[in-house]
């Protein structure tokens, strides 16, 4: 059940972590930058979050935040088209969290994969606190406050966006039901025009009765398409449709981002605790450091050994970085010897410069003007506030405790 398949827009989080590198941009900043130019986007960092692994050693939250941000800009993201703030800027986020809170089965939170896995990974931290349990329904109460049709997420977060759809449709279940509210769906019916009205009827027939999907699929559509229904009518239409009440939080869908899994220095994914990562924004000359230190095949010991490009991992990177004619040159020179390591790793270098360069130039602004990218986030947090406030307006009146 979802009123947004037609839904354009988009959020999506970080924890701040610290200073990006070159896998959180080939395998998450690249998609938000393009997404932003197709959809309606949202991206904050959830230092919340932060918080539920880190809260004994919160000091850093801050400067990573930060940090995050600068990298975020100097990958691209434009704050005059992508809405960009801080979760714990929008307070609304503890409140709605609080609130769904109540409706949330515990089992429904135990069931996580992500709270065995990282209890059991961060063995050296006591996990066993509310505030963690509470991760993916804090994370919910994130996507739910902006009623997101999209959540970019990797293989990892599919459970926590899953989770989010349960708990929308339990919190529709119990709080969408209005006194009248077949009267006023067939009242909102009407609004539509006789010929839709008829269409949206047996469309909604075929699919109560017969189970037919492709009919709802296409009275989603007919819905979607209606210029002069008010959002309520709409959302009335869409829970109708359906059998059940009134819709107030759309179930988002997970977008998921490609596993272009960066590969390392080493040639394992990309990953700070693995110390194999080349950063964002690198001093000028650390580029050079780290690749001519790369391991490549053991096999090409001398000159005239040849060797297998499918063994090192300076050739993952070429793969993501060069062309096809230098990747051909490369493996086909490794393979009979005709280049040596020296010779390969060069074009690398150069392609990984280039791209540092540009990021560190978009980066040069931020980094000399600190109150520059605190206004940006001043801006962005205001801008989510706003809406944060309407959707919580909203889940406040249909449970009851509007109190106007
Ligand atoms: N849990 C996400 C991660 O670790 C971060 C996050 C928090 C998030 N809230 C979100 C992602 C809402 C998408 C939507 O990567
Ligand atoms: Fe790796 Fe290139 Fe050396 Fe072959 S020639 S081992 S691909 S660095």
């Amino acid at each position: 059940m979802s009123s947004n398949e037609s839904n354009s827009r988009v959020l999506s989080g970080m924890r701040p972590t610290g200073r990006l590198h070159l896998g959180h941009l080939h395998g998450v900043l690249k998609n938000w930058v393009q997404l932003q130019h197709e959809y309606e986007c949202f991206f904050f960092v959830a230092d919340f979050h932060a918080l539920t692994t880190d809260y004994d050693s919160s000091e850093n939250i801050e400067q990573y935040t930060y940090d995050t941000v600068v990298d975020w800009l100097a990958a691209g993201l434009n704050p005059g088209t992508a809405t960009i703030f801080v979760q714990s800027r929008v307070p609304e986020h503890a409140e709605l969290h609080l609130l769904l809170s109540m409706i949330t089965p515990l089992s429904w939170l135990e069931r996580v994969p992500s709270y065995k896995d990282q209890q059991l990974k961060l063995n050296d931290k006591d996990l066993a606190t509310y505030g963690f349990l509470g991760y993916p329904l804090l994370q919910s109460a994130d996507i739910l406050m902006y009623k997101a049709g999209w959540v970019p997420v990797g293989a990892d977060q599919v459970a926590h966006v899953e989770l989010t759809r349960e708990v929308a449709r339990r919190f529709n279940h119990i709080y969408g039901r209005e006194p009248g509210f077949e009267e006023q769906a067939q009242a909102a019916q009407k609004k539509m025009g006789k010929k839709a009205a008829r269409l949206y009827g047996s469309l909604r027939r075929e699919y109560l009765e017969r189970g037919d999907t492709e009919a709802l699929e296409k009275a989603r559509a007919l819905l979607a398409e209606q210029q002069n229904l008010s959002i309520g009518d709409r959302e009335r239409l869409f829970g109708y449709l359906e059998g059940g009440g009134r819709i107030i939080l759309p179930e988002p869908q997970a977008l998921l981002t490609e596993a272009a899994k960066l590969p390392g220095l080493d040639g394992e994914k990309m990953s700070k605790s693995y110390n194999n990562y080349i950063s964002l924004r690198e001093e000028p000359g650390v580029v050079e450091e780290k690749i001519r230190t790369m391991q490549t095949d053991p096999a090409r010991g001398r000159l005239q050994d040849p060797g297998n490009p499918e063994n090192c991992p300076v050739y993952a990177l070429h793969q993501v970085y060069s062309d096809e004619k230098t990747c051909a040159w490369a493996a086909e020179g490794c393979r009979s010897a005709g280049i040596g390591c020296v010779d390969c790793k060069k074009p690398l270098m150069d392609a990984i410069n280039e791209e540092q360069e540009v990021i560190r130039s978009r980066a040069v602004q931020f980094e000399e003007d600190p109150d520059l990218v605190h206004a940006i986030l001043q801006e962005g947090s205001d801008k989510a506030r706003a809406i944060a406030r309407e959707t919580l307006d909203d889940v406040k009146e249909a449970i009851g405790i509007a109190h106007r």
